[in-house]
């Protein structure tokens, strides 16, 4: 620990900067992870070697980390942890490194986690962690059914996905992006059009891809089956 100490110190010559790092020791910059939910994940510190009689705190809220959610105190050379209902079972702590292991994340655990290591000073570290189910997938379907332009020519495709946190909708065309769309209205599915020339025997290939930071999913456009206007009508008769 201190070699680690001595490190950061001869980088940082400037002694303003060293005291405003020691006054505000919550101040550090905040580590942010993106996770899938039902995975377990680890709040690394980057540190090892914790004193071990030190006495961990990890706090968490969803917006600031308000309330202590785990306490780990050494009396008389036996280690006490509390862990609070909310995260009973699912929590471990790895008293030499500080890290915090969360088994079975969940959307509702997406918030600021805090830890704190008082010793002979105190360490503090700020993780931002946001919690994501994996994006469903996009589905293609044809809009000609509104009868207001049909032609032979052209073919108007509607893809669609369920909307969610920091999801986006795109269309390519090979692995050219033609467009793309996104809504903080969480309870509306996303929609994104494609208008397709169908005269040019169209031999690209159109993908529709849905995203959120921890996952994609990719539809792909059979225009056979999708722009083909000859198959399914009766209009066959002169
Ligand atoms: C994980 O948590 C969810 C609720 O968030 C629960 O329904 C599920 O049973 C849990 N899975 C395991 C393996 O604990
Ligand atoms: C998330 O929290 C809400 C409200 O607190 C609760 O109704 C819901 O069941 C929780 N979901 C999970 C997966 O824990
Ligand atoms: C079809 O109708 C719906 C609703 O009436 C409209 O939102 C959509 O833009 C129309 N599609 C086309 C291709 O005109
Ligand atoms: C779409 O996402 C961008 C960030 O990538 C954001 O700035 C923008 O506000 C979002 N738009 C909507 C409608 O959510
Ligand atoms: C593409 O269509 C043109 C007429 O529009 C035709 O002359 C040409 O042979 C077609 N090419 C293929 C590969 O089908
Ligand atoms: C989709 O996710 C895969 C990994 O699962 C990644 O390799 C690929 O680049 C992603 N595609 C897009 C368009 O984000
Ligand atoms: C596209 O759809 C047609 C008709 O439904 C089908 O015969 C063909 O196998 C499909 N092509 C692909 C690549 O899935």
């Amino acid at each position: 620990m201190a070699s680690e100490d001595d490190k950061y110190y001869s980088r940082n010559q400037d002694s303003l900067l060293l005291l405003c790092c020691l006054l505000c020791a919550a101040g550090d910059e905040t580590v942010k992870l993106q996770e899938v939910e039902g995975t377990t994940i680890t709040l690394h510190t980057g540190r090892t070697g914790i004193q071990s009689d030190a006495q961990i705190l990890w706090s968490y809220g969803p917006e600031k980390a308000q309330k202590k959610i785990l306490n780990s105190q050494v009396f008389k050379g036996e280690t006490v942890t509390e862990i609070s209902e909310r995260f009973k079972e699912r929590l471990q702590l790895d008293r030499t490194s500080g890290a915090l292991t969360i088994r079975n994340i969940s959307r509702n655990d997406s918030g600021v986690y805090l830890l704190q290591v008082i010793a002979d000073d105190i360490i503090s570290r700020t993780f931002s962690v946001s919690v994501y189910a994996p994006v469903s997938t996009p589905v293609i379907r044809n809009e000609r059914g509104n009868g207001s332009v049909s032609s032979t020519e052209q073919c108007f495709l509607l893809c669609t996905v369920e909307n969610g946190e920091d999801v986006k909708l795109s269309w390519y065309r090979g692995n050219e992006r033609l467009s793309i769309t996104n809504n903080t209205d969480l309870s509306v599915p996303l929609n994104l059009p494609l208008q397709i020339q169908l005269h040019d025997n169209n031999t690209n290939t159109y993908i529709c891809v849905s995203a959120n930071p921890v996952s994609n999913k990719t539809t792909s456009l059979n225009i056979t089956q999708l722009c083909d206007h000859n198959s399914g009508t009766s209009e066959s008769h002169f």
